[in-house]
């Protein structure tokens, strides 16, 4: 149960004063019944908001097919957003919507985008080591012993005390590879590959855990239940 006008806020609808207005106005009903008092409380099941249910009202988990040239910042002064695909009012929302883990600019593919703070953390600390796996084609040959390399969890990034953790590596083509990851330092792969002196020219995450992109196009999510991770 929460209070209309924080219902109404919370949800990205309006300020809570505009929801104020909004329910004074009758655009607001409860259980069929219009709603007069916005210090109510009530159940987002039981609120109709101008006749329409009230929009994902206890969360939300998107996977997004990320393109390039967006950024996962929610800072606009840093380009087009990935957060600009979706509904304005998706991004006037508290809990925030915010991404789990970065991609860079440059880096298309699967991104999970919530409201669920717990998820986050949960889904990006390397100690529950899901995994990622990303696409890289690079400048140069790829020479057999990077597996071995990726592999022994020894390898240093520049600026890093610690060494990444073991990474998978399958060699697809002289300059392109697979790489599964079970952390996300920034930066990783670009970095991983940087150490060994080859340049990452495109990088395409495929997989985050049991995801995969599936049919989605670059720019397309979709909704994931709220516990699809457990
Ligand atoms: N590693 C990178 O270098 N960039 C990304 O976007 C993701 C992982």
């Amino acid at each position: 149960m929460r209070r209309l006008d924080q219902l109404l806020a919370n949800l990205g609808y309006c300020s809570r004063r505009e929801a104020r207005g909004w329910i004074a106005a009758g655009r607001v009903t409860v259980r069929g019944i219009v709603a007069d008092d916005f210090g109510a409380k009530a159940a987002p099941a039981d609120v109709l908001i101008d006749d329409q249910p009230p929009d994902l009202p206890d969360g939300l988990l998107l996977l997004l097919h990320k393109p390039t040239g967006l950024v996962c910042s929610h800072d606009a002064d840093e380009g087009p957003r990935v957060y600009d695909l979706l509904p304005p009012r998706w991004l006037a929302r508290n809990p925030a919507v915010t991404s789990v883990g970065r991609l860079d600019k440059d880096t298309s593919g699967l991104l999970l985008l919530t409201d669920q703070t717990a998820l986050v953390h949960r889904l990006t600390s390397p100690k529950h080591k899901v995994e990622k796996v990303y696409r890289a084609t690079v400048d140069r040959d790829l020479a057999p012993d990077l597996v071995a390399r990726f592999a022994a969890g020894t390898l240093l990034l520049d600026g890093e005390k610690a060494p990444c953790a073991p990474a998978t590596l399958t060699i697809i083509s002289p300059h392109e590879a697979e790489l599964t990851l079970t952390e996300g330092k920034y930066h990783q792969v670009r970095r991983m590959f940087a150490a060994t002196g080859a340049t990452v020219l495109t990088l395409h995450r495929a997989q985050f855990g049991p995801l995969t992109l599936g049919n989605l196009a670059p720019g397309q999510w979709r909704e994931l239940p709220l516990d699809f991770f457990g």
